[in-house]
């Protein structure tokens, strides 16, 4: 009986609120039906179906653009089978999606309770759970930006926020129809140093690596980098590494969209005249670009015809499948290293110039050494391949060095770095005869 007045007494408080208004809070709701958008009208949030489906869900989308573009989804693997879903501020301050039933199917997970909690969807297409009463609070109780679905808006950021314990990745939706992830995603990785990578996974399976953070960006993607339409910024703190981007024209739209259905990782830019979306960038942009293409110990060379080639001091594990462009083995060293020799004359190294970075998963780093220390860091160990400058600003600095397999390095125009692989001795009195037969590596100690 108590319960059922309850009942009573709660819909007749809860007023549902119609299209413009931007907030709810206490006792307001937004019921199947009606909506609330942004004050610049860009965005609105509200409940939607996908082409026939009669499945509900509640999420962000585009308010002005005629082709249904959807941002954000809340309740992405719970759809709601039928009309009576009805989003309200519960009375320990969050926000809930609840079902005839008067079941919860999604809410906010606000860990403090507010005093006057009210829910807006912003300018920027971030849904916000404040608190008016905490005005000396800047921060959110919770917000959509940090639980990102497949898409990246401007403003957004991206990867580690390690003071609360967020990653904020973007997983595809399963179909263009169903908002439920599969098994394809997009993150900053701390890798077993807490060293950041940026990739993208199909299940556990790396399908695209952008690269290490160097001190600029990541070193593989320089479809990230600012542009004429955007401007991109990187924080890198302690083991957090976050990307976002702002465009510079108010006027235009991008946004960044992971799509399980082509595999990519698109920049999409709206056509106002064609009144459609158009692919801006992509990521794997090409060939090379597919995680670990040429195998152990390869360089992919776009220009090339044979796209494969090993490593300086490296050859084809199998030169037949090599030469029918099966890459997959990869390359074995020519030459055994004089370390393994127990020889007492020291390995070398060969530079490679306007690399992406290999796979930094065998790797170490110290941010204090520089390379001259690095390379002394690495001849001690024989386990060590190759090093590199960690951070490649200015005179660049820091020390990273690699151990067994050299994994997805590719030649990248303009935005590379420098790779100095260790080889035996003997090769570097050859290395002159052989210089001019591979211009793309030049060998600093010839
Ligand atoms: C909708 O889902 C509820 C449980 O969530 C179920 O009891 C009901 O039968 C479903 N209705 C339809 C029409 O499928
Ligand atoms: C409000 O919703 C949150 C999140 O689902 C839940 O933890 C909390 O118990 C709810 N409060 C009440 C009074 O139901
Ligand atoms: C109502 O909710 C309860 C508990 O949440 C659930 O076990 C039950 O299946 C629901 N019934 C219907 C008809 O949806
Ligand atoms: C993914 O891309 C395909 C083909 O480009 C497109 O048809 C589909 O709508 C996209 N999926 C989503 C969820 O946007
Ligand atoms: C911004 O974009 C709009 C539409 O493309 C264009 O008309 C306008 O000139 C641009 N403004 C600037 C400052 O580039
Ligand atoms: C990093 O390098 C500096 C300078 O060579 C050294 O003092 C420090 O001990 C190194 N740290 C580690 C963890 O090896
Ligand atoms: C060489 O590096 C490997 C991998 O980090 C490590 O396990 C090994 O102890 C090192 N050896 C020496 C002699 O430092």
């Amino acid at each position: 009986m108590a319960f059922y007045l309850a009942f009573i007494l709660s819909l007749s408080l809860f007023q549902t609120v119609s299209v413009a208004e931007n907030s709810i809070g206490p006792f307001q709701s937004i019921s199947d039906g009606t909506t609330i958008v942004s004050k610049d009208g860009v965005f609105e949030f509200g409940f939607f179906s996908l082409g026939n489906s009669k499945n509900r869900y509640v999420g962000i989308w585009y308010k002005k653009i005629p082709v249904q573009t959807v941002v954000w989804v809340a309740n992405r693997c719970k759809p709601i089978n039928d009309s009576s879903g009805l989003l309200t501020i519960n009375s320990t301050g969050n926000l809930v999606l609840l079902h005839q039933n008067k079941s919860i199917v999604w809410s906010t997970s606000s860990s403090k309770q507010a005093k006057k909690p009210r829910v807006q969807l912003l300018d920027s297409g971030n849904l916000v759970l404040k608190d008016e009463e905490d005005r000396s609070s800047q921060a959110y109780l919770w917000q959509s930006f940090d639980y990102p679905s497949d898409t990246l808006l401007p403003g957004m950021e991206f990867g580690w926020d390690s003071r609360r314990g967020l990653n904020r990745k973007l997983s595809a939706w399963k179909k263009w129809d169903d908002p439920c992830p599969e098994d394809f995603s997009f993150s900053v990785e701390l890798e077993h140093d807490s060293y950041p990578d940026a990739c993208i996974r199909k299940g556990t399976a790396t399908h695209y690596r952008a690269g290490p953070w160097n001190g600029i960006g990541i070193s593989g993607a320089p479809d990230l980098r600012a542009n004429h339409a955007f401007d991109s910024h990187y924080f890198y703190l302690g083991n957090s590494l976050n990307y976002g981007y702002n465009l510079k024209n108010s006027s235009v739209t991008i946004i960044i969209v992971l799509n399980q259905t082509n595999r990519l990782l698109q920049h999409l830019l709206w056509m106002e005249g064609d009144q459609s979306w158009s692919v801006y960038a992509s990521s794997p942009r090409d060939y090379c670009d597919k995680y670990g293409i040429c195998g152990a110990n390869g360089n992919c060379v776009i220009s090339e015809t044979a796209v494969c080639q090993c490593l300086e001091g490296f050859k084809p594990k199998s030169r037949v499948k090599w030469d029918l462009r099966d890459w997959s083995e990869g390359c074995i060293r020519e030459n055994p290293l004089s370390c393994e020799d127990g020889d007492k004359v020291e390995d070398d190294f060969v530079k490679l110039d306007g690399i992406k970075m290999p796979d930094t998963r065998n790797s170490w780093f110290n941010d204090s050494m520089n390379l001259e220390e690095c390379r002394i860091k690495c001849l001690n160990n024989c386990s060590c391949v190759a090093y590199s400058n960690r951070d490649i600003r200015g005179e660049g600095k820091g020390c990273r060095i690699w151990f067994g397999d050299l994994m997805d390095i590719r030649q990248i125009s303009g935005n590379g770095q420098e790779l100095y692989i260790r080889i035996p001795p003997l090769e570097l009195g050859l290395c002159f005869l052989f210089s001019h037969a591979s211009p793309l590596t030049s060998n600093s100690f010839c």
